[in-house]
């Protein structure tokens, strides 16, 4: 019978991920579980970096980004040696399952982790990349996305007033999900992703034709995946003798408070990871889909994520 399970964040922190340990504590508290944090994701399993919390370890963090138990990127726990003493920690505090809160790198992490031991493990998807397979929606990215769109907001105050091109580079790793969704959010004029091919010409030519007709100020949103901003700028000013400016805005993406949908989700999703691991299921990443919260397997979790980038990018077309 599950007594007691632990709690751990990894990879790239996702504003978010305070609600969502907040919900497995409380919950798991509320079901009679003994709930442990880990501290610094893998880091803390490997190095016994761990404690028992309580209700009021929880208290006060719902409305704050990054996470209370830290967060780390942990290349030993990729090591048979990192993992060996992973399991060792889990056994000698007898921990009975593990959530793990983060990305679709956590869940390989974590898939290992469950295929050599057979530690029960639950993934609640939180990434502000919004790259984990099956899942419309994890943890956080609605909170980068409002970040990065208001950011955007403002750059295009000041490229409409004085008639500039601007290239903006947003996060994504190699997704474009925060560069359509902004683009498309904002009025951008293109988007550069790296899911599809670039073709510079083309948006030089856009330009170009749109300075004839009296169209002087550009918005590209650049998917850091797809390039960096400084050199598409660069490009672009020699092709068209037009300054271009850029803006990138890096890890302003992953702070700040989360939205009420990331807190919802992260609410929503730390109830359901308790209730996963009660009933027997391990091996799965929750998160949002089809309106519903959606179990994937961790395999299915990892893979190239599919999404609508062509109907994205039609329609930042159709309404520039
Ligand atoms: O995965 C989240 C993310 O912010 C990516 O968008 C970005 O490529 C990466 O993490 C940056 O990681 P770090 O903060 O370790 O440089």
């Amino acid at each position: 019978m599950m007594k007691r399970i632990a709690v751990l964040t990894t990879g790239g922190d996702a504003p978010g991920m305070n609600p969502a340990i907040r919900s497995v504590v409380r919950y798991g508290i509320n079901q009679k579980l003994e709930v442990m944090g880990v501290f610094r994701g893998w880091w803390g399993l490997i190095n016994e970096e761990l404690k028992l919390l309580n209700h009021r370890s929880v208290s006060g963090i719902i409305g704050q980004g990054g996470t209370i138990l830290k967060t780390a990127r942990c290349a030993e726990f990729r090591t048979e040696e990192g993992q060996n003493r992973a399991y060792e920690t889990v056994k000698k505090n007898n921990i009975d399952g593990l959530v793990v809160i983060g990305g679709n790198g956590s869940f390989a992490a974590a898939h290992e982790f469950y295929k050599r031991f057979n530690v029960p493990c639950v993934g609640l998807a939180a990434s502000i990349d919004n790259d984990v397979n099956g899942i419309d929606y994890t943890i956080g990215t609605d909170t980068a996305i409002n970040t990065a769109l208001d950011a955007i907001d403002k750059i295009r105050d000041t490229a409409t007033s004085m008639e500039r091109i601007f290239v903006v580079e947003v996060m994504g790793r190699e997704s474009g999900f925060i560069a359509l969704t902004v683009a498309l959010a904002g009025g951008c004029e293109d988007v550069i992703i790296p899911e599809r091919p670039l073709d510079l010409n083309a948006v030089c030519h856009d330009i170009v034709h749109g300075n004839l007709v009296g169209k002087m100020s550009w918005i590209i949103v650049l998917a850091e995946g797809a390039g960096r901003a400084d050199d598409i700028a660069r490009q672009i000013t020699d092709m068209t003798s037009l300054e271009t400016r850029t803006v990138v805005l890096g890890h302003v993406q992953r702070g700040g408070r989360p939205t009420a949908v990331s807190r919802d989700l992260a609410l929503h999703l730390g109830r359901s990871g308790v209730d996963c691991l009660l009933a027997g299921k391990t091996d799965i990443a929750l998160g949002f889909s089809a309106g519903q919260i959606a179990e994937v397997d961790f395999k299915t979790a990892i893979r190239k994520k599919e999404y609508k980038i062509d109907e994205y990018c039609k329609l930042i077309k159709v309404l520039t």
